[in-house]
């Protein structure tokens, strides 16, 4: 019989790679315009007139329901680039641009320049750029590029992994936002192994066995497991898909987790948290408490890790066959995914 043995692997991304702006850019366009982004749920976007705004790695959109129909596009006026909102969303009739005031409708067609002096200028060539937007299961999500698959083309098998629960029926009930000083990939690379677990959360140790951890990768997205200890009650399913989607199911809600860079050290998180109808405050509080400590115990160590790879003393490492899969999947699909932006 054959032994299977598993070495480890080195690192694939240098340390620049987590602090160089050029690399930033390199994949704002390569992988953040190209990949559907988590905007809003649809609660959010219930009402016609209802519109949420949000910036995704720098890029700014606005999802609007248009008499039943969502649509989105980019927060930036034709005229001189100003914002058609400023607020994260509201209910309006038609957008008018904070800067000038030209106005627009919900469909995104110029309706008028205020006091502009041209009478002929070509209204139908400049309404707002739109942007892809399609819902899943109550959550609605954006992409900047045209030819992108349909949404659930790019979930995938992560959209099969949430059959078993009602996430129709969940409600946002709580959402937070967070930014830490760390490359969005520090982050990524950090959600994607369980093996800091016992040093670096000490409550969720005592709740899962991470010896136990196991990052399951599959087409775009990973699959994570660890056994609940005694007494414990965690349980449910736990998903990621690249580059900055994390949706925890549990039979009474879910977690929706997104992160997407802000610069080459800085990254934005959001959280919701849903609820089944009838949960009660305290699980809710206990829920979202246990949640900004695990992050709050993630930040302080991304932000040395970041420290660290800007100091210029790293130099590359070696990833765990046992723990880090899911880390050597995110720097896989960094760099498939930027080879393929500036092959010629
Ligand atoms: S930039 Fe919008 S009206 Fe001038
Ligand atoms: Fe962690």
């Amino acid at each position: 019989m054959q032994a299977s043995s598993r070495s480890a692997v080195a690192t694939m991304l240098p340390a620049s790679a987590y602090v160089d702006p050029v690399v930033y850019e390199r994949e704002r366009q390569a992988i953040f315009a190209r990949e559907w982004a988590f905007a809003a749920d649809t609660v959010q976007l219930s009402s016609p007139g209802s519109y949420v705004a949000t910036t995704v790695a720098g890029y700014p959109i606005v999802v609007v329901n248009d008499a039943g129909t969502l649509r989105g596009f980019q927060n930036v006026c034709r005229h001189r680039g100003g914002p058609l909102v400023w607020d994260g969303g509201g209910s309006c009739k038609g957008f008018v641009c904070r800067y000038h005031g030209w106005s627009y409708g919900l469909d995104g067609a110029l309706q008028t320049a205020r006091d502009f002096g041209d009478d002929a200028l070509p209204r139908d060539g400049l309404s707002l750029h739109d942007v892809r937007v399609e819902a899943w299961r109550g959550l609605v999500f954006v992409n900047l590029e045209r030819g992108a698959p349909a949404l659930v083309d790019w979930l995938g098998g992560f959209a099969g992994e949430c059959d078993g629960y009602a996430m129709e029926s969940f409600r946002p009930v709580r959402r937070s936002s967070h930014r830490i000083s760390a490359n969005w990939k520090v982050y990524a690379e950090n959600y994607q192994e369980g093996y800091h677990i016992p040093l670096v959360h000490p409550g969720l140790n005592r709740q899962i066995d991470a010896r136990r951890y196991e990052v399951d990768v599959r087409e775009g997205y990973c699959v994570h497991r660890a056994p609940a200890r005694e007494g414990a009650v965690t349980s449910g399913t736990w998903l990621w898909r690249f580059p900055g989607l994390a949706l925890n199911l549990y039979p009474n809600g879910m977690c929706l987790e997104t992160y997407a860079p802000v610069g080459a050290g800085e990254t934005q998180i959001e959280y919701v948290f849903f609820f089944a109808e009838g949960t009660g405050a305290d699980e809710i509080e206990a829920s979202v408490a246990s949640s900004t400590a695990i992050l709050d115990e993630d930040r302080v160590i991304c932000e040395v890790v970041q420290r660290n790879y800007a100091s210029g003393l790293y130099g590359g490492g070696l990833l765990s066959p046992r723990h880090e899969a899911g880390v050597a999947y995110v720097q896989e699909l960094v760099l498939r995914a930027t080879a393929a932006a500036l092959a010629p």
